[in-house]
């Protein structure tokens, strides 16, 4: 190696461009750190023999975790594409649904290995390196720009890349499979629709389970139907579509999206209907009881705090506020569409009781105000 220039007192002499020309691109990023006041106290090739097993060894490590990252992003795009919706595991139940879950777990595989592979790469394959550094703010000199070039050549060096094909591959393959995942949010929509799910509920009629006109009855958590006698004036409850599900010990309500809140007014108040949603309460001419969706139109969070004094409920997310006896129209906070609105209805049961049934799906897409249709 060539020596570098010391002065009278010992300190490094700046070299000439022609001097770093002479040099080794290692020894001129030894000369350029000492220019930069970068001093190395300790630097050791971990391989100073090339290509012995454990070096292939180290190698193959790496590239396995590029490969495995690599292998998740495809998987993540073919989940995306080929998984339906409704995706659940084989013997869970259908409100147990995976699809996401298997999404977000596919890209956490993804970035763990290429974040692992990059940490093993540096540990088991790059120099062993330590450095001190001094602070100076001139502007660069050419020879500083020589040397700065001549630093960044050993640092590629360092990395082993130029000669370490299999690393270069998987590497590259895992970045492409990264930067396919933003596209998917674009491109995937386009791809695959979301169909008409969004605009049903389970409150749809089904004239197979509830023959024969299909209306869905109204029920609690634990199933049981909900009647005018179990909510007091000014009372609210919340309830669900009665389509039962038995998978696997799982008894009970199916859908998560139709949560719908009940509320029975006090004596004397009036309800100021919305165009078309004159006759959805009940009774139909002059409501006692009305039935919104649970699901704020904001943001999706539960608008379930009732004031019964000046009947509106309130969603804690973001305080919206919306007024019953104007159908639930927003009147404060960032929600600006109403909560839709369940046409009701109530019909006798096997025990000579009244129970509640909807009398037909929500009009309107419920939840947040983005799907909202003409
Ligand atoms: S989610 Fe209800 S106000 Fe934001």
């Amino acid at each position: 190696m060539t020596e570098l220039k010391h002065g009278e007192h010992g300190e490094t002499e700046p070299l000439t461009a022609d001097e770093i020309r002479q040099l080794s691109p290692e020894e001129a990023m030894l000369a350029g750190s000492e220019a930069d006041g970068v001093h190395i106290v300790h630097r050791r090739d971990r391989f100073p023999v090339r290509g012995t097993k454990a070096e292939k060894r180290a190698e193959r490590g790496v590239a396995a975790c590029f490969a495995i990252s690599a292998l998740a992003g495809f998987g993540f795009i073919v989940a995306f594409i080929a998984l339906p919706y409704k995706w659940h595991l084989p013997g869970t139940p259908q409100n147990f649904r995976f699809y996401t879950p298997a999404l977000g777990g596919l890209l956490a595989v993804m970035l763990l290995f290429i974040g692992i592979g990059m940490v093993l790469w540096a540990k088991w394959l790059m120099p062993e390196e330590e450095a001190v550094q001094d602070r100076h703010d001139e502007p660069s000199t050419e020879e500083d720009k020589l040397l700065t070039e001549a630093t960044l050549l050993v640092g590629l060096e360092d990395t082993g890349l130029p000669r370490r094909s299999l690393i270069l591959r998987t590497l590259g393959l895992a970045g492409g499979a990264l930067a396919t995942v933003p596209l998917v949010a674009i491109v995937g929509a386009m791809i695959k629709k979301p169909g008409t799910q969004l605009l049903h509920t389970m409150f749809e009629p089904n004239k197979t389970l509830f023959p024969p006109n299909g209306h869905v009855p109204l029920v609690f958590e634990n199933f049981r139907r909900v009647g005018p006698d179990d909510i007091e004036p000014g009372g609210l409850v919340t309830v669900f579509p009665g389509v039962r599900e038995k998978v696997n010990g799982y008894d009970g309500v199916t859908s998560a999206s139709s949560p719908t809140l009940l509320i029975r007014l006090r004596p004397g108040q009036k309800v100021k209907a919305r165009k078309g949603q004159a006759g959805f309460g009940y009774p139909s001419d002059n409501p006692e009881f009305l039935a919104f969706s649970k699901i704020c139109t904001h943001a999706g969070c539960p608008a379930s705090l009732y004031e019964q004094q000046t009947s509106r409920l309130l969603c804690p997310c973001h305080q919206s506020q919306f007024e019953v006896l104007s159908d639930a129209k927003p009147v404060f906070g960032p929600a600006s569409r109403s909560l839709p609105k369940l046409p009701l209805g109530v019909e006798v049961g096997e025990d000579g009781r009244q129970y509640f049934v909807a009398l037909s799906d929500y009009k309107e897409a419920i939840g947040p105000a983005f799907w909202e249709r003409p």
